[in-house]
């Protein structure tokens, strides 16, 4: 059985560049989830398709093609073959990815192709839907959570390192309205699995809350070299 790690958390709770780095410590894959139902998002936009339009969306995921592939280490995400791992971090395409990630025909493709490549690997996957869906049965899963204020800060402060200027009282809206649709959806909202460990990392910089998820892991894995 490969070692599956499930971390699942609310939007701007550090999963990705975390997950990252705990990966790249214990040696094995990190699969972002989020990025697939972006590149979904992207390519529903693209389409100019509706994406209220629950029978639109089961029809489109049909045809999409996206694929997660790692290069030197780092994730690349492929629409028909075309790296749009950069065209996927933009507020709307956030917003799409939301949006299409409710509909159940969209999720059931996304977990499919999450659990084959899961099946293949040792992988850490983050998402929404891990620990309660993806990786049900994984023996290590981490809930990542920190307080809206703290997560919306540093979202704040990284869209301005890349000269976006949006303000904060906007970033802390988008982040609070993106996370109720996330948690109040029908099928398989973000919430924190039974058997998951929460990680509360509001005041931890991101060294600390490696540390702790490390620590966790080797609880459940034993030490890794
Ligand atoms: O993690 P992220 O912000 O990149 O995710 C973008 C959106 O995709 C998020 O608002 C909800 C959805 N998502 C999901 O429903 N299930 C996942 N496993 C990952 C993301």
């Amino acid at each position: 059985m490969p070692m599956n790690i499930a971390i699942d958390g609310p939007v701007g709770a550090g999963k990705s560049s975390i997950a990252d780095l705990v990966a790249q410590r214990l040696g094995i894959l990190h699969l972002d989830t989020g990025a697939m139902y972006r590149a979904f998002g992207l390519y529903a936009l693209r389409m100019g398709a509706d994406m209220n339009d629950e029978q639109a969306m089961a029809a489109l995921i049909e045809q999409a093609d996206i694929q997660a592939v790692c290069e030197n280490g780092e994730q690349r995400t492929l629409l028909f073959g075309e790296d749009v791992s950069a065209l996927i971090r933009t507020g709307e395409v956030s917003a799409a990815a939301s949006a299409v990630s409710r509909w159940p025909a969209v999720r059931r493709s996304m977990v499919r192709a999450q659990q084959a490549m899961a099946a293949k690997a040792d992988m850490l996957i983050d998402g929404r839907d891990i620990g309660t869906r993806v990786l049900a049965d994984s023996p290590c899963k981490i809930y990542l959570t920190a307080s809206a204020e703290e997560r919306a800060r540093r979202r704040y402060l990284q869209q301005m390192e890349k000269g976006d200027t949006t303000p904060y009282e906007q970033v802390l809206f988008e982040l609070n309205a993106r996370d109720l649709q996330d948690m109040t959806r029908e099928t398989e909202p973000l919430r924190q699995a039974e058997d998951a460990v929460l990680l509360d990392t509001t005041g931890m910089t991101i060294e600390q809350s490696v540390e702790a998820i490390v620590k966790i892991v080797e609880e459940v894995y034993g030490k890794q070299s």
